[in-house]
């Protein structure tokens, strides 16, 4: 077995202090904070002249893609959009704020999520709007996935977030077909 392949196979624990070590240091949340602001143009809406859901994919896709390239330094690719809520819709000319952050590193994959609020044009009151998660992959120059730093929670609702994620990791890999249901533990234990 070579060497990257033990360090790979030591639980969590010795996993993050092997990191550490290396200088993975962890990252506070805060380190991969990413706000990104537009406006919502004619081109951008459906028939109902709001904002069409495909291209607030894609600003919470590029959003997220920078706070996971933030907080892992590396190149990285979207491995899947795990939860999405259009809760509210978002009208022709509102301004729209996507705000990324990292809620979970786990060894090459980090967990992302995004809340999008709506400005209100007079009082500039902000409304959530949506929000959604996404997981991403830190890979080399040949596509292949590569380690990240861990991330340390500090307020309670990066906590509550980054304890939920190991669940939500598991039930997008068992509904991607990439791990069996029997071995979700954490989805287990909710039923139990
Ligand atoms: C994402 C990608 C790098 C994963 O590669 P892979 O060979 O499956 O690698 P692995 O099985 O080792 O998975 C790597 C990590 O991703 C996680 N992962 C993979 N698929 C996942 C999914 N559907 N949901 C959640 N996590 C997932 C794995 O659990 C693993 O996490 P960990 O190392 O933190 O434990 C690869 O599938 C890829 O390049 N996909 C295309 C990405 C892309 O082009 N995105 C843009 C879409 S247009």
């Amino acid at each position: 077995m070579c060497f990257k392949n033990i360090v790979s196979s030591l639980p969590t624990y010795q996993r993050l202090v092997y990191l550490c070590k290396k200088n993975m240091q962890a990252k506070k949340p805060s380190a991969s904070l990413t706000t990104l602001t537009d406006l919502v143009l004619p081109s951008e809406t459906n028939p109902l002249n709001n904002l069409f859901g495909g291209e607030l994919l894609a600003r919470m896709d590029r959003a997220a893609s920078i706070t996971a390239g933030r907080h892992s330094r590396r190149i990285v690719v979207t491995a899947s959009v795990n939860h999405v809520a259009f809760n509210k819709a978002i009208p022709l000319g509102t301004v729209v704020t996507v705000e990324g952050k990292v809620s979970r590193a786990f060894k090459t994959s980090m967990e992302i999520y995004l809340d999008v609020w709506i400005e209100d044009r007079i009082s500039g009151k902000r409304t959530k709007a949506n929000e959604a998660i996404y997981t991403f992959v830190a890979v080399d120059e040949t596509g292949s996935p590569v380690e990240v730093p861990p991330l340390e929670p500090e307020t309670e609702l990066e906590k509550q977030r980054f304890d939920g994620a190991l669940r939500r990791k598991q039930l997008s890999l068992v509904l991607a077909g990439k791990m069996k249901a029997a071995d979700a533990t954490e989805l287990k234990a909710l039923f139990v």
